[in-house]
């Protein structure tokens, strides 16, 4: 029988209750919060949508696999299993975990870039961005100008600008961009996937130019099930092959296994090269363990083995394709302003555009973020001024779906409370700094209102 409902391809085993709130106490939990969502405790918030990473549901298979972790501290049965599954889909020779993405980032540019270097990507992730700069480089966002322009429908939003970097390349000189990444999907540039022709074309301009090309792989097999759906060729293929293709096409990548490793933790750095790889571990050694756990307990490494291989399957990835569609969906349906077309793992509200009112200088992403935590208990993050200071190209509001973990119930309700978020936009006031820290300030900021 063909059916038009998309449902969860998993039925739920263990719950977690979730806590509702009267609006007078979320008033005070904000202002005790200062304004900043990431500073409120966690069972203040009925639904939590503040970031996909580490937040999703395992399977029994994982739970499973944990049970089996070998605890050595090296030459692990798990690393080998770990090590196995991430080569069986990124194909490259050396396979270092790290305890997460940033730790993955950090010992990459610590290793390849030096002062002065310049590290082209479509478009950085905060922690991308704070890694590259902290060793004295500068991060270079070169997304296409389609990939900047909320509203409009692009199937593959999040491509580099290939005559940009080309351009750039011949400005700056191949000497000073000791690597070129690709963020896939493009999480600052709402979720938007990366086309195989894109990463094609990026990977011979820097081939040509002698510059190695890392994947910034966190969303690989959301992306790889876009390009299933969306780029000719490619419908015959599995994720699991696209991906495969995708990752030949480069040198090594960064991986933050907490999103489509499906881990709660977890994370890895690989690359081709035998020279890198041996200076990396030795950082690796110094900062976060030997190099068959890396930051890692064993268990942690068998759920990221078993977690890759189910992102990979495609009624997985059909549904959660699908749920995020629906929430995206429904909300530009009734005339909200939302990057279109819908991303993979999240929903990205155009804050500019909802309260069109507030300044970008009083940070309209988190003003809108305040209100929809006050409105109906729902946790959501900024990706905008306050995030990327000046180099902010949107002020969003992103609404990350944890993976496995919410029903369409839930998901209803959160278009609820946007809707009357809506109604209600011409009240939402902006807010202003009265603390920053020193780098990757959205964390710990604090605010007041205007
Ligand atoms: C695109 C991208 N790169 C890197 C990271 C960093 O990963 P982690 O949070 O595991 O350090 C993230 C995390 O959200 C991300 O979305």
């Amino acid at each position: 029988m063909p059916t038009r409902t998309i449902i969860e391809p998993f039925r739920i085993k263990s719950v977690e209750p979730i806590h509702w709130t009267r609006r007078e106490d979320r008033e005070r939990f904000l202002r005790e919060a200062h304004y900043n969502l990431f500073l409120l405790p966690a069972d203040d918030v009925l639904i939590d949508l503040l970031s996909d990473s580490g937040t999703g549901a395992m399977s029994t298979y994982q739970w499973g696999a944990i049970q089996e972790g070998d605890e050595s501290y090296a030459g692990s049965r798990s690393y080998i299993r770990f090590r196995d599954s991430v080569q069986s889909i990124f194909g490259y020779k050396h396979v270092i975990p790290t305890h997460q993405g940033r730790a993955a980032e950090r010992i990459l540019f610590s290793t390849m870039v030096k002062p002065g270097d310049v590290v082209p990507n479509n478009t950085h992730f905060d922690t991308t961005r704070a890694n590259v700069e902290a060793v004295g480089a500068e991060a270079l966002d070169l997304v296409i100008a389609e990939g900047r322009r909320p509203g409009l429908i692009h199937p593959f939003k999040g491509n580099m600008d290939v005559a940009a970097l080309d351009e750039t390349i011949a400005r700056i000189g191949q000497r000073r961009i000791p690597l070129v990444m690709l963020t896939v999907t493009n999480n600052s540039g709402g979720g938007q996937p990366v086309s195989m022709e894109n990463a094609r074309q990026v990977s011979q301009l820097c081939r040509r130019h002698g510059i190695p090309l890392y994947f910034d792989a966190c969303r690989f097999a959301e992306n790889s099930y876009f390009i299933k759906l969306r780029e000719p060729g490619y419908r015959e293929k599995t994720p699991k092959q696209i991906a495969q293709e995708m990752f030949s096409l480069g040198d090594g990548c960064t991986m933050s296994a907490k999103k489509d490793g499906l881990a709660n933790i977890g994370g890895f750095l690989c690359t081709n090269d035998d020279v890198l790889a041996q200076q990396e571990e030795n950082l690796l050694i110094l900062t976060e363990g030997f190099p068959t756990y890396g930051g890692l307990a064993g268990r942690d490494l068998e759920a990221v083995a078993v977690g890759l291989q189910e992102a990979c399957d495609e009624d997985y990835l059909r549904y959660r394709i699908a749920s995020t569609a629906y929430l995206g969906n429904h909300l530009s349906e009734r005339g909200i302003p939302i990057v279109l077309p819908v991303g993979g793992h999240a929903v990205y509200l155009d804050a500019r555009a909802f309260v069109p009112h507030i300044p970008i200088e009083q940070f309209p992403g988190v003003a809108l973020a305040a209100e929809l935590y006050l409105e109906g208990g729902i946790r959501s993050s900024e990706i905008g001024t306050l995030m990327f200071g000046k180099a902010a190209k949107m002020d969003m509001v992103r609404l990350a779906i944890p993976r496995r973990t919410y029903t369409q119930s839930h998901i209803d309700f959160v278009i609820e409370v946007v809707l009357e978020a809506w109604k209600n936009r011409d009240r939402v006031r902006g807010l202003r700094l009265t603390y920053e820290p020193p780098f990757l300030r959205h964390f710990t900021a604090r605010l007041e209102p205007v």
